[in-house]
């Protein structure tokens, strides 16, 4: 049985005696990097960084919620804009793989930057456990290789530290309570993030889609949740296919995008079972996304599918 006090206690006491210099961490927001961020800043208080990068890809609202989170979590942070580089550097890239690793690149790139200017020598993480046991580790084959993991370049400077590394999403959930860290029930959230629901080409304007597309998939499995018409999902989100299908807006023809729409239950995020989300639930979300993005989006689409034989996220 896990024990998130055992845990915290047995990892301060591990990271001080490890850690002789100043540390960074990228969190990203999510539950995993800002549990490993606010266990690794217990154990070392100001020689941890705390770095935020805005990589212009990340949910709506999500780096002022950051901002406001990791200002009440009382750690050392720091909040940077690297969109226009990560834009930049995905510009015309179209497979998953190639996605994944330049964005681990960038990030680690940035990191080093940040690490350099704050006299760090270690770079914290918040892997957990099916990250790497799913991007290969002589464990399986590689599925993907989650940012964090694979994407990381061979000639790092920085020395790694993964408090996280043997836990599993249940359990990262059960330490983000005891430690009260607000984001404890969100939903998981990828490293590479809108980046990897985008099928395709990483633009602009598939980011600000998907990234509206999201945000009415979440408010209105939320709300129906709240209002005890179903259970909430484990994940949930919308991702941009690179399909266009022939629609009808007004008296004339329309040529659009499709939005592809997931929710998944699961444990730990390594099977997973499609939600039987309600109709009525469904036809909100579709009448919400053909209506806000009229002109750039005419059809919604369900995924089906469980995991195995697919993965929760597309790419
Ligand atoms: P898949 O798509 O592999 O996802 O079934 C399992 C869980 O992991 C999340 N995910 C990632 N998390 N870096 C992460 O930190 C990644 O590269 C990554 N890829 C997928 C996914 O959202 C799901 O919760």
């Amino acid at each position: 049985m896990f024990d998130p006090k055992e845990f915290v206690e047995e990892a301060m006491h591990d990271l001080k005696g490890r850690i002789r210099a100043k540390a960074i961490i990228a969190c990203s927001g999510g539950v995993d990097s800002t549990v490993a961020a606010v266990v690794v800043s217990r154990a070392i208080g100001e020689s941890l960084l705390t770095v935020y990068v805005d990589t212009g890809l990340m949910r709506k609202g999500e780096t002022e919620s950051v901002r406001a989170m990791l200002s009440k979590l009382n750690v050392n942070f720091k909040i940077v804009d690297a969109s226009q580089e990560f834009l930049t550097a995905l510009e015309g890239v179209e497979d998953p793989e190639a996605k994944r690793k330049i964005i681990g690149e960038k990030f680690i790139r940035v990191f080093e930057r940040e690490a350099r200017g704050f006299g760090a020598k270690y770079l914290v993480q918040g892997t957990i456990a099916p990250d790497w046991i799913e991007s290969g580790d002589n464990v399986r084959d590689t599925i993907k290789s989650h940012h964090n993991v694979g994407g990381l370049p061979a000639e790092m400077e920085l020395e790694l530290v993964e408090p996280l590394r043997d836990l599993y999403k249940d359990e990262i959930r059960k330490l983000a309570r005891y430690l009260r860290v607000e984001v404890s029930e969100r939903q998981p959230f990828p490293g590479p993030a809108l980046a990897i629901r985008i099928i395709g080409p990483v633009t602009r304007e598939g980011v600000e889609i998907v990234r509206d597309a999201c945000a009415i998939v979440e408010e209105e499995l939320e709300k129906a949740a709240s209002e005890g018409r179903m259970e909430l999902p484990w994940q949930y989100f919308a991702v941009l296919l690179p399909v266009r299908s022939v629609g009808v807006q007004g008296d004339n023809r329309a040529y659009g995008r499709t939005i592809a729409v997931r929710a998944v239950q699961s444990i730990d995020g390594m099977s997973a079972a499609y939600s039987k989300v309600p109709h009525d639930v469904l036809e909100a979300i579709s009448v919400r996304i053909t209506n806000e993005m009229k002109a750039k989006v005419n059809r919604v689409v369900y995924d089906i599918t469980n995991k195995p034989p697919a993965t929760i996220e597309w790419e």
